[in-house]
This record gives structure tokens, sequence and C-alpha cells, in this order.
């Protein structure tokens, strides 16, 4: 089935055609939502441009409106709207009639997808998300490209796109050589035997290995020593590496559990044996240059602090690779090898230019053709209540774990409290499984629902809050559903959606809700912006309250009861298909 917006689009573009000629171009988007109540639900604007496009042969151009008033006239929708207005020097508004409303939601009712098929043909996409570093924490960071990308691969996964999740996971460099050589010093065990360490005593060991590192030139020499014996595929060297990966990983893995969420790890170590052919390639084009002693690219319209065009190091003088030189080896890689046509790539804002910077010399150098679509998905920072960087009290980072653990414990408390004042008696099970899915949710929530764009608080009180744009808000109203069907012992797969018929304001206003679900995803898709996600499902979740406060739902006779059971079990699935799209359970009481 095709959204209301999309249909409305084609029609449109029929009008067009028949009232002013095949062969006029119409510029930009045809028709959106419109941005006040009182337009409609779509406007379009089109006959303003149009107007100038129709006047190029050089004639008079003609007034806006009197165009809109041609377009009117040869416009087909009266299946799907009330007659179109035509509003000040020549907009378009567009009212969905009821029937028709009333023909979709009966059909969205239908199945699991909610009637929203999957997109043709299908695109390869690679996110490269989470992506953390060996022998260091993950931190709120890492979080949020979790968070985010992993909401941007379900999407798209829905769309019926084929999606790699890729963790490219820092699991190479220069850290490994401080790290190896340190512990061979103070623990020995450690790079022998699986299981000596946890992450904990990983980063600790790291952080003195850098100390000594900065400190002691000896150090430095058999650090860098163990790198090479690295690179080189030493035996010895290479069991103590896969045995600090494995630690690591082994703390990923939990808080991928923790938040439900699915990666596959490819990391930066993968890419080792492509990159010197990265190199040759470049300088086969000729646009490899060697500067003091480096082997670069000197990038356009990036400069240094003095005006000259900034290098881009592809091999350092000492032979070894950077972090640019794997991601020109990964894009290569993605392209060739999985066939990727979209790649995506998110992590903080801090890495634009990073991107920016990759994605230059591999179009430079033919890797990354138009067909290609690439784009960094930027993030700001997670701050802490007094608006600085979210730190402990001591100072430190904090760990995942931790504040994960805390997000679940408060939600725990708060529900305890609830149950306490509401005198109701509830299991262990039942109350550390609701608390499991409102705290993990309303963390996810709470960073996806804030243009990702921008810097966001980190609050438990607001996240845990029952009222507002978070989780526990949107859960309680997919929960309040649930509770009306147990309640009338309602089997919602035996409702008669015939009787479906929209009769009160806050039905009619519900419904149009809930018709622009495909549309919400569609741009979502491609904004890869997630809050416009969270913004329409709390939309939703107000419109079913307003709904719910108005019209009886059990107490009402027939037909209008099961219209409105019908009605409010749309609403659950829309909520709980859209959360899913979150990445956040639901819990049936709460
Ligand atoms: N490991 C990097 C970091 O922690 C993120 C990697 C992002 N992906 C990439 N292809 N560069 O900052």
């Amino acid at each position: 089935m095709t959204s209301p917006l999309h249909l409305l689009q084609t029609r449109l573009e029929q009008g067009i055609h028949i009232a002013f000629g095949n062969e006029v171009s119409v510029p930009g988007p045809l028709i959106v939502p419109a941005s006040q109540a009182k337009f409609g639900d779509y406007q379009s604007n089109i006959c303003l441009p149009l107007a100038k496009t129709l006047a190029q042969d050089g004639s008079k151009p003609p007034s806006p409106r009197e165009l809109a008033h041609r377009l009117v006239e040869n416009l087909q929708v009266e299946d799907i709207c009330e007659p179109v207005e035509i509003a000040g020097p020549g907009f378009l508004n567009f009212r969905l009639r009821t029937p028709y409303l009333e023909t979709i939601l009966r059909q969205r009712l239908g199945g699991d997808r909610l009637g929203i098929e999957p997109t043709h043909p299908p695109r390869r996409v690679v996110v490269d998300f989470s992506s953390p570093n060996i022998a260091k924490e993950m931190h709120v960071g890492h979080l949020r490209s979790t968070i985010i990308g992993d909401c941007i691969a379900r999407i798209l996964e829905f769309q019926g796109h084929g999606v790699l999740r890729l963790n490219h996971v820092g699991d190479w460099g220069t850290q490994f050589g401080l790290l190896i050589a340190y512990l061979k010093e103070v623990y020995p065990d450690a790079l022998e035997t699986a299981d000596a360490l946890d992450l904990g005593d990983l980063v600790t060991f790291y952080k003195q290995a850098k100390q000594r590192f900065d400190q002691d030139p000896e150090f430095q020499t058999a650090a860098r020593q163990e790198v090479v014996h690295l690179q080189q595929g030493d035996a010895t060297s290479t069991k103590a590496w896969q045995l600090l990966c494995d630690q690591s990983r082994r703390e990923f893995e939990k808080i991928y559990q923790t938040l439900d969420i699915c990666l596959e790890e490819r990391g930066e170590s993968f890419y080792n044996p492509f990159l010197p052919a990265v190199v040759a390639d470049l300088e086969t084009l000729g646009l490899l240059v060697v500067d003091q002693g480096a082997k670069v690219v000197f990038l356009e319209g990036f400069t240094n602090k003095d005006g000259q065009p900034q290098p881009l190091i592809i091999q350092k003088s000492d032979g070894g690779y950077n972090y640019a030189t794997t991601d020109l080896a990964a894009l290569r890689y993605r392209i060739n090898q999985d066939g990727a046509d979209w790649l995506i790539y998110v992590t903080d804002v801090g890495q634009s230019s990073h991107f920016a910077q990759v994605f230059q010399v591999a179009r430079r150098a033919g890797w990354l053709p138009d067909s290609i679509q690439v784009e960094h998905i930027p993030f700001g920072l997670v701050l802490g209540e007094g608006g600085k960087r979210l730190k402990t009290r001591s100072g430190e980072t904090i760990r995942l774990k931790d504040l994960l653990g805390e997000a679940v414990h408060r939600a725990k408390t708060d529900l305890e409290e609830r149950l306490k004042s509401e005198d109701r008696q509830e299991s262990p099970d039942f109350i550390n499984q609701v608390a499991q899915v409102i705290g993990i949710g309303a963390v996810k929530y709470a960073d996806l629902s804030q243009n990702r764009n921008s810097n966001y608080v980190f609050s438990y009180d607001k996240m845990l809050s029952l009222q507002g744009n978070t989780a526990p808000y949107l859960i309680y109203a997919y929960v309040r559903v649930q509770g009306i069907t147990r309640k009338g012992e309602i089997d919602v797969n035996d409702l008669d959606l015939g009787k479906l018929q929209l009769r009160d304001e806050t039905e009619l206003l519900l419904g149009k809700h809930l018709v622009q679900l495909e549309e919400t995803l569609n741009l979502v898709a491609t904004e890869l912006l997630p809050n416009r996600l969270c913004q329409y499902l709390f939309e939703l979740s107000q419109k079913f309250n307003q709904f719910y406060d108005r019209c009886p739902i059990l107490a009402a006779d027939e037909p209008v009861r099961t219209s409105r059971l019908s009605l409010a079990h749309l609403t659950a699935k829309t909520l709980k298909l859209g959360l899913s799209l979150l990445g956040i359970a639901t819990v049936d009481r709460m």
C-alpha cells in the first residue's frame, strides 16, 4: 500500500501533466504534510515555482492562483480528498476524506507490517556503528553511536534493504605495542592465559603503560619493537594480541546483549592485508606525494594554520599506516567485496573532517563513483546535568555498564514505589523484567528523541518520567491498550474491521496520525534522523490519550465499541512496531 502522501504526489504529477503538458518539469517536493492544521492535512506550493517555469519562453508569467485553478480542474483526487482548497497566492490545501481514511486504517490492521511494503529495489547498505576500541572502555560516545546506528539499521532493514551492520573495532595500532611491552614486565601471565584479566584491569594497565611510554625512552623502544613484532605476525605477539582482544570483546558483548544489538565485528586489523595496495594504487594514480618522509595526499579545500594545503597521511615515515588508510581500504572493500551502494558511518561530530577527507581522496582516486552514496552521520556530546561532558563525581569517564545498570535500578525503584502506592503485589520476576525494559528503553529513547546533531543532557529523572516525551510515556500508552483488551477479554484477531468508523473529532485526529507512519519512516530513512520517528510516536501517544479520555471504549454500544477497539488496537500495533524500530521493547503491564 502506498502512503496518502505518495498517492497524492502521483496524482498531482498526473494533474500537472494534463493541465500544462507532459514536458513541464516540476522542481522539488510537490506536496508536504501541512504545517498547521488550518491548512488541512497536506499542502502544495507547487504553483509558485510552476509559474516561473511556464514563463521561461519570455511570455508574461501566469499568476500562480490562475495556475492553481487550472490544476485543480485537472486533478483527480475526489476518492482521497475533500474538494481542494486554493489559498493565498496559489497554495493548495488537501483534506483527507473520512471514508478514505477508514479504508486505509482497515487495511493497515491486516498484517504485521501495517500495510507497508518493502522498498523496491532494495539497496545494499553498510552501517558502520558502535566501533569501540580494544583495551579501552566503551564510553558514552560509543553508546550514542550504538543506539543511533542500530536504529538506522533497523529502519533500513524494515524497509527491505540488505543491511550489513559492521563493528569497526579499533583492534590495531600502537596501543598494543605499549600494552604488550608493559604486561611482559608486570604481568606476563596475562599474555599467555585467557581470563587472566578483565577489561577494567586492561584499561588500568593501558593507562600505566602510557605513562611509562611518555617518560621512559627505553620503554618507548621496547613498545615500538612490539608493534613491529605484531605487524610481522610473530606468533607470541599475535597470541598476546588475541587474548587482549578477547578480553575486551567479552565486555563489549555484555553491553550489546543488554542493549539487544546485533553487530558483525570486523575490526581495523581485518583490513591490514589491503593497506599496501591503497598506497600502491594512490602512487600509480599520481596522487601520492612524499612530504617529510611520509606518503601523503594533499587535500583540496583543507588548509592548515598557515593557509597551506593540508596533507592526509597515508603512510608514516616509519612505514606505519594511519586510521585514514584503514578507512580507505575499508571503503574499497565494502564497495567491491561487500557490494554496498550506500555507506553510512555513525560517529561523533568530531570525526566529520576525517570522513570528509577520506571521502575526498576516495573520490579523486576513482574508488567512489557517484552511484555510491556515502554519509557520515554525526552526533553531538552527551552532557551531565551541569552542562559539561558526562563524568562521574570524581571526574572519571562513566562506564557504560554502570550507566545502564543505574537506569535499570532507578526504573525498578520507581516501579516499586508506584506498586506500593497502588497497593499492588507483583512477582520479583515481573518487577525485574519491567524495570529492564523501561530502564534500557528510557536510555535509548532519551538519546534518539533528540536531534542527533545537538548535544543532550543526560538526566535519569527526565528519561524515566511517565510524563513528557519519554519511553515510559510511550510504553504506558501501549500498556493502556493491552489493559483494555485484557479487561474486555477481547480477541483482537476477531475484531470486525468493517465496523471501524471515525466519528469523534479525537478519533479523526488519531486516525489521520495513524496513516502517517509510512511517510514518517520514509522521511527518517532519507534524513537519517531517528528523532522524527520519536516525535511521531510521541504525538501518537498523545492523540491516543486524548481519544481515550474522551471516548469510552468498552462501555460503548456496538458498532462503536468494536470501532474504538480497532482504533486502539491499531495504535498499539503502531506503537509496538515504531518502538521496535527504535530498538525499544514493550511490556503488556507495568
Ligand atoms: N574506533 C573509532 C573510535 O572509537 C570509531 C570508528 C568509526 N568507524 C570508522 N570506519 N572509522 O573513535
